[in-house]
């Protein structure tokens, strides 16, 4: 289907490549459930940190980390992952105890424990959780470790989103002609541009009346303009991760356009806005990696 050259083949899993920016999130997770004026909570988050030998040495307190807030990793762009957090689990909840969708697709789900942590309504909701098989493998390593028991019925689908994965969630027990809610949380923009244009495609072939989608982009024209930046300076220096090298940087399709042109009722916002919402969190500064990061929420009305 579309473009499947890439530099990272995944089957390293969390222990580099793309793969190992799950444990990133999840270590700033970690830091965020630990603060007294945390934003989310994710008592697994660290487990996953402390449990892989990639991220060996990481902090999972901001007390681990000499400079503390002030450092632009472990402060301010763990804070940003916090805050994101929180958004989309507003806005997953939101969506399933609003209407009567009972099927939750996390694109792209790396380390991401909602299945096992947030408040789903009782009875009959189904988490799918789409990543590559090696991610999803450690995941359940590491959980199943614990003893961990999800909150809805969770259905891991592992795949490789760059191939023809529309056909896999069916075969999972999706059922297309009910409301679902979708996530796509720190992924796209590792996508090449035909693989986004294909997932935002299926998300709206699949999704019936009453669906909801909310996702990540970077609208910055050039993502180098911000290679010597604080943020991505620090992830390279401090753990090995070099984002824009991750990144796909080809110029991207206008997802959010796409889908008002096709009835979606969308709104794009940035990180900052949300900041301003809880009164803590990352807000603009010169030279910043997150100057083009915005969030979608989108809609499919009923009739
Ligand atoms: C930054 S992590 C975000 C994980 C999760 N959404 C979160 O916010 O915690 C990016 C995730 O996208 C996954 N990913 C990247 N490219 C992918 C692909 N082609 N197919 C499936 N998953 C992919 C990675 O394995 C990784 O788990």
């Amino acid at each position: 289907m579309v473009d499947t050259a890439h530099r990272n083949d995944g089957a390293e899993g969390v222990a580099g490549g793309v793969g190992a920016t799950a444990l990133l999130v999840a270590a700033a997770r970690a830091i965020e459930t630990h603060r007294p004026d945390s934003l989310a909570q994710d008592v697994f988050a660290e487990h996953f940190v402390l449990g892989a030998p990639a991220s060996k040495g990481w902090p999972v307190r901001l007390r681990e980390v000499p400079d503390g807030d002030r450092n632009p990793l472990w402060g301010r762009f763990a804070r940003y992952f916090g805050l994101r957090t929180r958004v989309l689990d507003d806005f997953l909840l939101r969506s399933v105890h609003a209407g009567n969708a009972r099927q939750v697709v996390l694109l792209g789900a790396g380390l991401d424990s909602r299945a096992y942590r947030l408040a789903w309504p009782s009875g009959g909701c189904v988490v799918f959780e789409i990543d590559r098989a090696e991610v999803l493998a450690f995941k359940h390593q590491v959980l199943d470790g614990l003893s961990a028991a999800p909150r809805a019925t969770r259905v891991p689908v592992p795949t490789d989103l760059r191939a023809d994965w529309a056909g896999a969630l069916p075969a999972a027990g999706f059922d297309p002609a009910a409301p679902s809610v979708w996530l796509v949380e720190g992924l796209l923009f590792y996508l090449p541009p035909a693989a986004e244009t294909y997932l935002i495609d299926t998300v709206d072939r699949l999704s019936t009346e009453g669906s909801a989608l909310a996702f990540e982009v970077k609208l910055d024209k050039d993502l180098l303009e911000y290679r010597e930046s604080p943020l991505y300076t620090a992830t390279r220096q401090q753990i090995g991760i070099d984002l824009l090298d991750l990144f796909d940087l080809s110029p991207r399709p206008d997802s959010a356009g796409k889908l008002t042109g096709k009835g979606w009722s969308t709104s794009v916002r940035t990180p900052f806005d949300f900041t301003r919402l809880h009164g803590r969190g990352p807000l603009p500064e010169r030279n910043d990696a997150l100057a083009g990061n915005r969030w979608v929420f989108a809609d499919r009305p009923r009739r």
